[in-house]
């Protein structure tokens, strides 16, 4: 991302009267310059250019903007190809700020990241000297393509291969990766040997360890690496750095079981699948995927194995879970796992199949009482017994309520009697709405500052969808309205660039000004336009889930005074199901 301070600087040298000049010839009429506007057709000219106030306005259309503005609308450039164009014309650099590079240093100062990525591009390097292993991942059914997508590479058969990537192959640093194993007797040699490698990318992007394959037959069939100080089994997930995208556009992450399943779902068009690295679904990575999307699907095989993983998640994941997210489980038939699955039937059929994904409260329910009779009183009791932990740990106070509600009938008791054995108390709902981790910026003010720094991303946003945002008691009101009048702005297809200014005198004036200064002031890391885009749709759908939690909260003050109607449960649910629509396609 360009830095703001930059654009400003560029704009106090640059003169828009130049600017102009250069694509429309200019009058001098009093202290301004006036033509017939480029933007639309006219026989007197109305567009004046201000030289005080480095502006142009159209008082006929109302286009209206600073240099950066109207090099984008006359010659319809991009943001950035417009400021290095404008810049260019100065003589100033646009300058690309590089993201920080994290710290995986050892006591040496080698960089563990560095020495990832380094086996990484010899594996890569020696996929394509290795004709058995590219027909085994073609007879797997990947393109090359993807391969690439996830940096698929090869680990060739002998001992210390990797000496041709590190000709220092007694440095403790490829030790401390993961890649070389200290042997007995000071022998060293490389861990992965004639293994299909995929490297595990952490969530910004760094690889931290690989999982290698054997072709074909042989124990282990999957390798991992150690864990070393970058690389943390139970918190990685596999593919989800490369799937970040689609699961936001998705609004949903798919939980499955390998690395196999993941590229294969991604060959099909399925990118929004991750894989846990072999261990069970762990607290941390339930908490990371409901951070990435709506709806977390774990899909499991649908053997006894398959069914103790799902319950596993299930534990894990009811205290992230939060009121308004939701959890599910899909079970593939038999001897399928989503690699098979997907190849043989392809991605309609598959994501046909997400569809009957059982929400966590059904699969919970359903669990409890495969294992009891509940036509006994035993039964039934050994039922309530079960589902007491489990109930007590679902932090989400609505859920949590529907959860005990069908307990009470499944059982034949009623609800305050199943709250006064549960300990929770009735007319209270059983925790504390979840807030969700301090942030420094709303998410509104969040979208202003995309908005300011980039229009361009604002213009065919859904802006109905902020309707009932108005009664929602946590959205800062004054934010909502200067971020509705930027979407109006973009949408009419105004080019802002200083948007204070163009706010001038309005209510919003103030409320941009603040914000523009924050951003001053703040170094913006180097995010690419892409990137930009994705935090834009990613920003709109939290706002979108933000206004859905508040209607929520607003029912759940309700049922707290025991005002709750059946409509309104109907409309928790609804609340709780709809994914919000993404921002852009
Ligand atoms: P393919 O046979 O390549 O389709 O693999 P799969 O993903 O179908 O394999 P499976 O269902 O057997 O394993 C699922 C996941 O468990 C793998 O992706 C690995 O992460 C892990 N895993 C499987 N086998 C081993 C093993 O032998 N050792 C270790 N450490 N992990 C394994
Ligand atoms: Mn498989």
């Amino acid at each position: 991302m360009i830095p703001q301070s930059f654009i400003q600087d560029l704009l106090n040298r640059v003169d828009i009267v130049g600017v102009v000049e250069r694509y429309v010839p200019l009058k001098r009429a009093g202290a301004n310059y006036v033509a017939c506007c480029p933007f639309h057709s006219e026989k007197t000219p109305s567009f004046t250019v201000s030289q005080i106030k480095q502006f142009y306005h159209c008082f006929g259309c109302g286009a209206h903007g600073t240099a950066v503005g109207f090099v984008m609308e006359y010659t319809g450039a991009g943001f950035v190809d417009a400021v290095k164009d404008l810049a260019q014309g100065v003589g100033m650099q646009v300058p690309e700020v590089k993201s920080e590079r994290p710290r995986g240093k050892t006591e040496e100062g080698d960089d563990l990241y560095a020495v990832l990525l380094k086996a990484a591009q010899y594996y890569r390097q020696q996929l394509k000297n290795a004709p058995r292993a590219i027909d085994y991942l073609k007879k797997r059914g990947l393109s090359g393509e993807i391969a690439r997508h996830f940096g698929v590479g090869y680990a060739p058969d002998g001992w210390q291969n990797l000496q041709a990537a590190f000709p220092d192959y007694n440095a403790k640093a490829l030790v401390a990766a993961g890649l070389v194993i200290q042997g007995d007797e000071g022998k060293r040699y490389d861990r992965f040997r004639d293994r299909i490698m995929f490297p595990i990318v952490d969530q910004r992007g760094y690889i931290v360890g690989f999982g290698g394959r054997v072709l074909g037959e042989g124990e282990p069939k999957y390798l991992n690496s150690s864990e070393t100080a970058l690389f943390e089994k139970g918190r990685e997930l596999y593919g989800l750095y490369q799937g970040r995208r689609a699961i936001r556009d998705a609004g949903r992450v798919i939980v499955v079981e390998g690395y196999m399943d993941v590229v294969a779902l991604a060959q099909h068009g399925i990118g929004y699948a991750v894989a846990t690295l072999g261990t069970a679904t762990t607290p941390a990575h339930a908490q990371k995927l409901l951070r990435q999307a709506e709806e977390v699907v774990f899909c499991f095989d649908g053997d006894d194995a398959g069914r103790r993983a799902a319950w596993r998640a299930l534990e894990n994941g009811l205290e992230q879970l939060a009121d308004g997210k939701q959890l599910s489980f899909l079970f593939l038939p038999q001897d399928e796992d989503p690699d098979t699955y997907v190849r043989k039937l392809g991605k309609e059929a598959f994501e046909k199949l997400l569809g009957d994904a059982l929400p966590l409260s059904q699969f919970m329910l359903r669990e409890l009482s495969s294992r009891v009779d509940l036509n006994t009183h035993e039964g039934r009791a050994r039922l309530l017994h079960d589902a007491r932990p489990l109930v007590k740990q679902v932090a989400a106070p609505l859920l949590s309520l529907l959860l005990r509600k069908q307990l009470a009938q499944m059982t034949g008791i009623s609800q305050q009697e199943l709250d006064a054995q549960f300990q929770v108390k009735s007319n209270a709902m059983a925790a504390a709405p979840r807030r969700s981790p301090p942030v420094q910026r709303s998410i509104v003010r969040w979208l202003i500052e995309l908005v300011m720094v980039h229009p361009e991303f604002a213009r065919q946003i859904e802006r109905d969808a902020l309707e009932p945002a108005q009664d929602v008691a946590n959205i800062n009101q004054a934010e909502l309205k200067t971020l509705r009048a930027m979407l109006e702005a973009a949408a009419s297809g105004e080019t802002v660039v200083n948007w204070p200014e163009y706010f001038r005198a309005s209510e919003h004036e103030g409320l941009l000004r603040q914000v523009e200064a924050g951003l001053l002031k703040r170094q913006e890391v180097n995010l690419s336009l892409d990137e930009v885009k994705a935090e834009f749709s990613g920003g709109w759908s939290q706002l979108l889930e933000q206004i859905r939690r508040g209607q929520l909260i607003a029912l759940n003050e309700k049922s707290k005074k025991q005002e709750l109607s059946s409509e309104d449960e109907d409309r928790y649910r609804q609340l709780s199901q709809t994914a919000p629509a993404a921002a852009q396609k």
